[in-house]
């Protein structure tokens, strides 16, 4: 999810927020828009495109007055990203302005109600439900807006961070925050409002930070007033002097983006099942595929395409589609199917996997695909991207910018639509009992909190990688669904320390590969207790006897593996199927830790791009 700025005081607001954008334009965006009261007006700047293009805009306009602004940067998530989408949003009345960064899961009953009541809406996004939420509410209860924003924000589900205000009173901003980050900065006479200090560090270093489910008003000439939104109680702000420079801020307190978005993909995976996934109904929703089941359904295979970490996301699908849902599936690297005259027809569903939705060969694969008359659909991360749309549907990741080149968040994020999918999918051929869909889901649930669980080995890893990040090969060795981990486990290592590994099924080594065994060689083995664990444990033992350095991911509480490896780390137990997404987590630090102390560039290792939009 993206930005907000805000600033309310004795200077120009426009120049201020306008900065701040800029100084959270890291984390990625497609459109930006302002709001400024210049004192008799209310004027709202809004475009596609970069903050750049919007401050052309605003003074072409010359819309630069005022000394109560607000300012988003938009990652889309409802309605594609285009001016009208922008934010800020108005309410009916065009006297309150709203921008929201997260996702208003019950946005589409709210709308229906408030379209029932006469409201109408300019825009496709969830924000202009809320902010016309936030109007009614003032209107019937006739109550100040920030208690209407509190009564309103108890009506929704969902993901936010806002700044809203009411043109009629414009000595205040009120604020609010459940699961995106929002900051206060504290100044002489004036406030600075932004989705972490980096927009206001340079004029205050006095903060507070908002906790989930806290919001605050913030009223000109007098201290700011935090409350819980779901009781009105008041909360003692908590001001913070703060020591972090400017870098430090962008990446949230750690040393590299990479890293940063490691830690997220708790959060990351929770944003992508939000409103999915109603595990007390036992329900899987997904527009995309429900209004499309019938293509899944009777189709006689699935084909997946995909490059990279995509593809091997795609190999875990594979296991997992076949697992849950007994269908046929077949994985290709795009850049081979595009060029192979593959037998393809409109029978076939066709998945397209892809984190920035703009990578040639994917889109190349896609087109073809469709010529023959397949469905395809994408699981993209960028909303609006050329993939997003030129697929016949598809889901989005919600993982939010993924600023490092090494992809994590994406892959463990895309795992998580394509299980999603995956169990929908059995449950209407009929190949899942409820309840077992039900016991699927609510492991699924529990795998963020076992991700953050898998997190805390950080330290131990480090010390692993001190260990081994002078080696000049590394073998990554997996059996099933783990199989297509070790070849990512490879893969992330290679893109960033530069060191070459290679990815095998474990049970592979005796057909050539164990031949490179010798005690220079640290052989990584995924041996969860799931699946064929006697088997990875005898493929342990011949690699042992031929002096391999052995590195062991393994469930917690382990001790075969561990009686014979050099180092294991632990993850916590799950389901087989979804043991990729916990035993990825250990492989990506791995990597990240070699590759820093190889003193490489974490987030932008030699030679590679984001995204791949040439052949
Ligand atoms: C993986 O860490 C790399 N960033 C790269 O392999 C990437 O996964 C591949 O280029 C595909 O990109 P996409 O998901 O944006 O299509
Ligand atoms: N869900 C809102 C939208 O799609 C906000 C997205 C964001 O966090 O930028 O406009």
């Amino acid at each position: 999810m993206c930005g907000i700025v805000g600033y309310i005081g004795h200077r120009d607001a426009y120049p201020i927020v306008l900065k701040g954008l800029q100084r959270l334009e890291y984390r990625g965006y497609d459109s930006a828009g302002i709001a400024l009261y210049d004192g008799a007006n209310l004027n709202v700047c809004k475009t596609k495109g970069k903050v750049l293009d919007l401050k052309n805009k605003m003074e072409a306009e010359n819309i630069t007055e005022g000394n109560i602004g607000i300012g988003h940067t938009r990652w889309a998530t409802h309605g594609v990203p285009n001016d009208v989408n922008s934010h800020p949003h108005y309410s009916n009345s065009g006297d309150i302005v709203i921008i929201h960064n997260g996702i208003i899961e019950n946005y589409a009953s709210l709308k229906q109600e408030l379209t029932s009541r006469g409201y109408t809406f300019e825009s496709d996004t969830d924000t202009e439900v809320l902010v016309n939420l936030i109007e009614d509410v003032k209107k019937k209860e006739n109550v100040k807006l920030g208690k209407a924003v509190q009564i309103a924000l108890n009506q929704t589900i969902g993901a936010y961070a806002i700044a809203v205000f009411d043109r009629n009173k414009p000595d205040e901003i009120i604020v609010a925050r459940l699961g995106s980050p929002l900051a206060i900065g504290v100044g002489e006479d004036e406030f600075f409002i932004a989705s972490d200090a980096s927009p206001f560090i340079e004029f205050t270093k006095s903060a507070i930070y908002l906790e989930d489910g806290e919001m605050a008003i913030v009223r000109l000439g007098r201290e700011v007033r935090v409350r819980k939104i779901q009781d009105d109680t008041m909360v003692v702000p908590y001001v913070q002097e703060l020591q972090m420079n400017l870098e430090q801020i962008e990446k949230g307190g750690y040393e590299h983006f990479m890293l940063k978005e490691i830690y997220e993909q708790p959060s990351a995976i929770v944003d992508t099942y939000r409103g999915r996934m109603l595990v007390d109904k036992g329900i899987v929703r997904m527009a995309g595929m429900d209004d499309n089941i019938e293509k899944f359904t009777n189709a006689k295979r699935i084909l997946i395409v995909a490059c990279g970490t995509s593809w091997h996301a795609g190999l875990v699908a594979e296991y997992i589609f076949e697992d849950f849902a007994r269908v046929p599936v077949e994985v290709e690297y795009a850049s081979e199917f595009r060029y192979r005259n593959p037998i393809i027809d409109e029978n076939d569903v066709v998945i397209a996997i892809s984190q920035s939705g703009e990578t040639a060969d994917t889109m190349a694969a896609i087109k073809l695909a469709k010529s023959k008359g397949a469905f395809v659909f994408g699981v993209c991360n960028v909303v609006g991207s050329s993939i997003s749309r030129e697929t016949h549907a598809g889901a989005y990741t919600h993982a939010g910018p993924e600023i490092g080149v090494a992809s994590t968040k994406a892959f463990t994020t895309q795992i998580t639509v394509l299980s999603l999918m995956a169990l929908k999918l059995a449950k209407a051929k009929g190949n899942m009992s409820h309840a077992d869909f039900h016991y699927h889901l609510q492991e699924l649930d529990l795998i963020p909190k076992k991700i953050k669980k898998a997190l805390e080995s950080n330290e131990h890893i480090k010390v692993v990688a001190k260990k081994y990040m002078n080696a000049a090969n590394f073998l990554y060795l997996g059996r099933g669904f783990n199989f297509p981990v070790a070849l990512e486990g490879a893969l992330k290592l290679k893109e960033i320390s530069y060191i070459h590994a290679e990815g095998y099924p474990a049970a592979e080594m005796k057909h050539g590969p164990i031949a490179l065994i010798d005690e220079n060689m640290p052989v990584v083995v995924i041996a969860t207790k799931k699946g064929h664990y006697e088997k990875v444990v005898s493929n342990i033992q011949e690699i042992k006897s031929r002096d391999a350095r052995i590195i062991g991911i393994v469930t917690e509480g382990d001790k075969d593996v561990r009686s014979m490896a050099d180092y294991v780390i632990e993850v916590p137990d799950t389901i087989e199927a979804f043991t990729p997404l916990l035993t990825t987590i250990p492989l990506q630090l791995l990597s990240y830790h070699v590759a820093v102390m190889l003193g490489k560039n974490v987030d932008q290792p030699r030679n590679l791009a984001k995204s791949v939009t040439v052949e």
